[in-house]
């Protein structure tokens, strides 16, 4: 072989190898990624679903009291609860909330959120009343 033959079989190899690499690299691209990236987001979903904080906005506590508890038009603030209630007695709230004894406070939201009412929950899981109550008991 001359000198140049060897350059141009050295190029053609090196063509070749970086060929290759790129090849294998792009395989690896189109095939990996979505799957890991998939299955972290439906668990951080999942997550974030199982805690008092998620199920309140799963459920939908916060089309009516607010984004962030905060209340609107619609329903007081959810705030300070533990001045009022214990967890058993939230827990009791949400599974009927029309049942609940007519204190002041009651009887004042009653005339404020005239044409709305609180949902019964009695469908959804104790457990799961149980970490909204606990939540909420945080705030
Ligand atoms: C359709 C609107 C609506 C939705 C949805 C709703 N609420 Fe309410 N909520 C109310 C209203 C209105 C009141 C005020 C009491 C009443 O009028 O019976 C209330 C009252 C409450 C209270 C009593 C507040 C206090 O000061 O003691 C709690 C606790 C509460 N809601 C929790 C929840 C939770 C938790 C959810 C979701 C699981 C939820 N609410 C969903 C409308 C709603």
């Amino acid at each position: 072989m001359t000198n140049a033959q060897k350059w141009v079989a050295l190029f053609l190899g090196l063509f070749l190898l970086l060929f290759l690499l790129e090849r294998l690299t792009k395989k690896e691209e189109a095939q990996m990624p979505p799957i890991p990236s998939q299955m972290t987001e439906q668990a951080a979903q999942q997550s974030g679903e199982t805690d008092g904080a998620g199920l309140i906005k799963r459920i939908g506590c916060v089309s009516c009291h607010g984004e962030n508890l905060n209340g609107t038009k619609l329903a007081p603030a959810l705030a300070e609860l533990k001045k009022y209630w214990s967890r058993d007695g939230l827990i009791n709230y949400m599974r009927n909330p029309q049942s609940y004894s007519r204190d002041e406070r009651f009887n004042a939201y009653r005339e404020k959120y005239k044409n709305v009412i609180m949902p019964s929950y009695g469908n959804i899981d104790v457990k799961e009343l149980g970490k909204i109550a606990e939540y909420l008991l945080t705030k």
